[in-house]
């Protein structure tokens, strides 16, 4: 849905398209416990868009470095694991390149552990692995990080609860209203059938578009595995995303 709003000076404004409910997983469900506690009790009211909410705040472009889009560099040492490059393109609806686009990643290191104080799972952490890293897509909509294959790790949603690895990307559009927040699989991973965050997307051709590639042309002799996932903000192939 389209919205229209006019600012104090009575330009007009032309809104963002709303999310398509149906791609992406329900509010509430049930396996996925948390979701019970936090989703909507009622029917969501959709709220004209604002000046402020279209427009700003801008992230400012000028912070961004090329090393940030490079976790194995952030520390003096070189963290442990499976060294491997994630990249692929940012899509609008029409399979256009979404350019110059902040996206930004957090992971766990290869034992299946966060640099959080929240994550006490009884992995070691990496003094040379924070987990955190974000780039700019290029003019064909492009994305590149070099990083760690993350771990599986347990996070107590139910007995015997895995996640399967996986890499969390932030999409952040023009303004913070329009960020999108997904997660990205590895091909294979046994833990699939098992995961209830994965089979809250209901599609299993929807599930499909949230598990990356492998990919010779981006694996690189002697030195990373690489691995493609693209990413579609809208319409009929569009990316999964999830509710904050
Ligand atoms: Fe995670």
């Amino acid at each position: 849905m389209e919205t229209d709003t006019k600012n104090r000076l009575g330009t007009r404004i032309l809104g963002y398209r709303r999310d398509d409910l149906t791609v992406h997983p329900p509010y509430d469900f049930a396996d996925y416990r948390s979701t019970q506690h936090r989703h909507p009790a009622r029917p969501l009211v959709l709220l004209p868009h604002t000046l402020s909410e279209i427009t700003g705040p801008v992230f400012g472009h000028n912070d961004v470095q090329p090393e940030d889009s490079d976790l194995t560099i952030q520390h003096p040492g070189e963290p442990l694991g499976e060294r491997i490059v994630v990249s692929g393109c940012l899509l609008d609806g029409d399979g256009c390149p979404v350019r110059n686009s902040l996206i930004e990643i957090w992971q766990a290191n290869a034992a299946g552990r966060y640099a959080h104080h929240v994550d006490q799972h009884p992995a070691p952490l990496d003094p040379n692995f924070t987990g955190a890293g974000r780039c700019l897509t290029d003019d064909e909509g492009r994305y590149r990080f070099v990083t760690i294959k993350p771990g599986a790790y347990p996070w107590g949603n139910h007995h015997n609860a895995w996640r399967p690895a996986h890499i969390h990307f932030s999409v952040f559009g023009p303004a913070f209203a329009t960020r999108l927040v997904t997660q990205m699989y590895f091909p294979g991973d046994p833990l699939f059938p098992f995961d209830p965050i994965m089979q809250s997307v209901r599609d299993p051709g929807d599930r499909e578009r949230m598990i990356s590639a492998f990919d010779w042309s981006l694996t690189t002799p002697e030195w990373a595995l690489g691995y493609r996932f693209d990413i579609v903000v809208r319409g009929r192939e569009a990316t999964p995303f999830e509710h904050e």
